[in-house]
């Protein structure tokens, strides 16, 4: 036996008893004719006693930081005055009787430890001795244990964890797919899903009526600190339901999850925002609503003032918006506003236009002379503003006001620690449009998916400008991030073939593309609707991490590259004869 008990587990009461440890030298104190080992595994630190005198001269040189050691030694209590309080085995310490060098090792790239500042790339490269690092074995742990709950809970509420295909069909989500070339069938591919989502769909066609699956999605798509090439979902989807029986299955989900896992007590039922209400206050369709700097709209006042930017923008059906930043003024020099300035208008916007409120409810601005005393006076009453109040100001089209002060209220946040000590906050968005319009093709593309249900506007008025149709459909939100979306689904063969066509979709490509898709729902589809949401997410922000490659064990870089393996890699040519495929001549193979 190679060990008896694990590096974390030896308390006072283990006292006398002879035991069997093995672990990782984390630190070795040598005192010359004693050597004190901090033995380390998963389970923690314990503190070994060597005579070096009594070990041969390989052994006792291969006693260095992360090699591997077993030893077998009888426990002792150690003197009060060297207990260490803050070690669950400080009160310990075990004396080698018998010293085992199970595996040398080459002094490690870094230190195993937590406080280590290191480059992101040499961490990757090394990912194996980085996990080693406890708060990344934290990390991990955590995040089995939320797998762990929701299967649970899940399976407690009739919920079936079915498997659905990794080679498959496009799956479309809106990025494009990792393609797999078919040796079999030279010529073609198969995709990588980007989610389970059609198979999900035939699993209610097929009467599971609830499925749940932690699954793997493939999307490939410009990279960001919360995205990946290759991340999780808990992907979920129930038969004869409405929007209400999801919200509910997720909520409580949700804050099972949340309590047991992260003993976050969050309350039954959620905030719900509707989609415009989200755009109007927020400027964003997945707000943090965990701090104010709401927009105010400021249409009227600004179709009636001189200042010609605002006046005009409302005469095109532009929009005028302001954020009020209460308490800002005197932080907003010249060099903070230039900066924010800078900021918007990487968001899109023409420039960013601003007030000081004056003690004497004064204003101190360029503008401030376009407006009357009494339309100073209406902008202060809209505004709600306040001596020392910073106002800023987008006029432009609605998508750009809305994406401006949406990102600045977000920036602001940041700056001024408004999110410090504010506790998590989960919500429902609602009532989505069903298309978005895409404005380098000029077509409406699904919001969401094409699988999405319309809801009564759809079918109520078929004239309507595409835009004003909602969905029936829904997203979780997350401390201002994306969680999850999803939607109660077309279950009927007609209704799904005519939202193709309105997106755009011939019948010919839907046939070829679903046609698997319709042909079941000639085949009694029920009413059904589900909805996915991202673990690495999720793991994520409730480990106060902005990347989730801190929370994925094997994760890739932002230009989609594995450090650690080098993947992805050239193939050698005898596998592309058998793929019946060659590389372009003027395609020189990069190293990723
Ligand atoms: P959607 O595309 O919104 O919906 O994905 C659901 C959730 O998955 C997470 N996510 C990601 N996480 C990490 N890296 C990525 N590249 C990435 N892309 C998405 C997000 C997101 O909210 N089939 C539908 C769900 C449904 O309708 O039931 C779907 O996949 O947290
Ligand atoms: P200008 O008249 O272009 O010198 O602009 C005067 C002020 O209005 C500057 O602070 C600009 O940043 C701001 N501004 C210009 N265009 C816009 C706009 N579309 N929305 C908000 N502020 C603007």
């Amino acid at each position: 036996m190679l060990r008896t008990h694990t590096c974390g587990e030896l308390r006072k009461e283990h006292e006398g008893q002879t035991v069997r440890l093995a672990g990782w030298i984390h630190t070795v104190r040598d005192h010359g004719n004693l050597m004190f080992v901090d033995l380390r595994d998963r389970y923690g630190l314990v503190q070994v006693v060597i005579n070096p005198e009594s070990l041969t001269a390989e052994t006792v040189g291969g006693l260095k930081p992360e090699s591997v050691i077993g030893i077998q030694g009888v426990v002792r209590a150690r003197p009060d005055d060297a207990i260490n309080a803050e070690r669950v085995t400080g009160a310990i310490e075990v004396p080698a009787d018998e010293v085992t060098l199970l595996n040398p090792s080459k002094t490690p790239k870094f230190e195993i430890e937590d406080r280590v500042q290191l480059s992101e790339s040499v961490r990757l490269e090394h990912r194996y001795l980085d996990l080693r690092r406890p708060v990344m074995q934290r990390n991990m742990m955590k995040r089995h244990e939320l797998l762990l709950a929701m299967r649970n809970y899940l399976s407690s509420r009739e919920f079936v964890e079915i498997e659905t295909p990794i080679l498959t069909q496009p799956t479309p989500e809106g990025a494009r797919d990792y393609l797999v070339p078919s040796r079999v069938h030279s010529g073609t591919f198969f995709a990588l899903p980007q989610s389970p989502q059609l198979f999900k769909q035939l699993l209610m066609v097929s009467g599971y009526d609830r499925y749940f699956q932690i699954a793997r999605c493939f999307r490939d798509e410009d990279l960001r600190a919360d995205r990946q090439p290759e991340f999780t979902q808990l992907d979920l989807e129930m038969s004869f339901v409405e929007e209400e029986d999801i919200y509910a299955v997720m909520e409580g989900l949700m804050l099972y999850m949340l309590d047991h896992v992260f003993d976050v007590q969050l309350e039954s039922p959620l905030p719900r925002l509707t989609y415009n209400e989200a755009m109007e206050r927020y400027g964003s369709d997945k707000p943090d609503t965990r701090f104010g700097l709401e927009l105010v709209d400021l249409a009227d006042l600004a179709s009636r003032c001189e200042f010609q930017v605002f006046r005009r923008t409302i005469e095109s059906e532009g929009r005028v918006k302001a954020i009020r930043v209460p308490g800002g003024a005197a932080a907003a020099t010249e060099k903070v506003r230039k900066d924010l300035e800078a900021f918007a208008k990487t968001h899109g916007a023409k420039g960013l236009a601003w007030m000081k409120v004056l003690a004497e409810g004064e204003l101190q601005s360029p503008i401030a002379k376009f407006f009357s005393e009494s339309e100073q006076a209406e902008l202060l009453k809209t505004m709600e503003a306040e001596a020392g109040d910073l106002l800023l100001f987008v006029a432009d089209k609605e998508r750009v006001v809305h994406s401006a002060l949406g990102a600045l209220r977000n920036r602001l946040a940041k700056d001024l620690g408004l999110l410090e000590g504010q506790p998590h906050q989960l919500l429902w968005v609602t009532e989505f449009p069903l298309y978005e319009h895409d404005e380098k093709s000029g077509r409406y593309v699904p919001a969401h998916h094409p699988f999405t249900m319309p809801d009564e506007t759809f079918f109520e008025n078929q004239e309507l400008n595409p835009a004003a149709i909602r969905a029936r459909s829904y997203d979780l939100v997350l401390n201002g991030v994306e969680l999850g979306s999803g939607s109660i689904r077309i279950h009927r063969p007609d209704l799904q073939e005519k939202v193709f066509e309105t997106m755009g979709i011939s019948k010919e490509v839907a046939r070829e593309k679903f046609g698997f898709l319709l042909d079941a729902f000639e085949y009694g589809a029920p009413p059904h609707g589900g909805i996915a949401i991202g673990i690495d997410r999720l793991v994520a922000i409730l480990l106060g991490y902005e990347s989730i490659r801190e929370v994925i064990a094997f994760p890739k870089t932002a230009a989609a590259s594995c450090l650690l393996t080098g993947a992805p890699g050239p193939a050698d040519a005898e596998q592309l004869e058998e793929l019946s495929l060659r590389i372009r001549e003027e395609v020189s193979v990069r190293e990723p």
